[in-house]
């Protein structure tokens, strides 16, 4: 039976882009429009209460193993706040997002998707050009899609593939590595199946190289 599962991921792995690619086609403007039915005055209050610590007030987190949110997709943020609050994704998260509504969850994708993401210069240029490389084209060796190929050339996503542009390396790395280990748990699939065949050095590559990505 284990035999099988490798012969599954992979074929999930080259399946999916295309399902992806077209599902981005299909809405290339919806995923950031202004959110008009949400209460960003609840959601700034959140924030400023409860998120700001960890995340900053403009989404931009000050260390780098708080993900940065500003101008990620409102709907992927909101599941995931979604998912830590049900449980199932897990993490520091879970006791951030106790007792927040689906309304309020809403509000904070909102929130966040409309504060503008910043640029970030990175220092080590060779190993960002690997990772752009790994980015764009993938590992033909190793069996890797281009990553650009789900997320997009530019790195911005579309509302169910999360923006990667411009993260903090750390974080990005970080979630290679629980996707590989399937410790994050929730929708790991994909992820799994592409991580599982990444070496660190690539892994910390890529990650390098997004998050200089504006
Ligand atoms: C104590 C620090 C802390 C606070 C406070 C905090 N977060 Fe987080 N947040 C994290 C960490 C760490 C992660 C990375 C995932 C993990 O380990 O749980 C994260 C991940 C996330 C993610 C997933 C991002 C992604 O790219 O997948 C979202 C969305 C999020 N936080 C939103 C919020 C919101 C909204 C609030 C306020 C209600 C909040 N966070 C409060 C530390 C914090
Ligand atoms: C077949 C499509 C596909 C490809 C190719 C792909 N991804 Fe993903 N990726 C996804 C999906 C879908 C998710 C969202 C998982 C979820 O909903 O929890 C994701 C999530 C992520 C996340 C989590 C981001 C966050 O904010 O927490 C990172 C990091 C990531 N991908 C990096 C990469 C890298 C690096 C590559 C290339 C080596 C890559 N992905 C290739 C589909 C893909």
């Amino acid at each position: 039976m284990n035999k099988t599962l490798p012969a599954a991921a992979l074929a999930l792995a080259l399946l999916t882009p295309a399902a992806f690619a077209q599902s981005a086609n299909s809405q290339p403007q919806a995923a950031k429009a202004p959110a008009t039915n949400v209460d960003l005055k609840r959601a700034q209050e959140i924030v400023s209460g409860r998120c700001s610590l960890c995340h900053g007030a403009e989404g931009e987190s000050a260390s780098p193993i708080f993900p940065r949110l500003a101008g990620q997709h409102p709907e992927y943020i909101a599941k995931q706040l979604a998912d830590f609050r049900d449980g199932r994704r897990k993490g520091t998260m879970n006791d951030q997002a106790q007792g927040l509504s689906n309304d309020e969850v809403k509000a904070l994708g909102a929130y966040f998707a409309q504060r503008k993401p910043k640029a970030y210069n990175v220092a080590d240029q060779d190993l960002a050009a690997v990772g752009r490389y790994i980015y764009h084209k993938g590992n033909s060796y190793s069996g890797v899609a281009a990553c650009a190929s789900c997320h997009g050339p530019t790195g911005d996503g579309t509302a169910q593939l999360p923006r990667l542009a411009g993260q903090h390396a750390a974080y990005t790395e970080s979630q290679l590595k629980e996707f590989n280990k399937r410790e994050r748990t929730n929708d790991n699939a994909v992820m799994h199946a592409i991580a599982s065949k990444l070496t660190e050095l690539e892994m910390r590559a890529v990650s390098v190289y997004l998050s200089g990505k504006l």
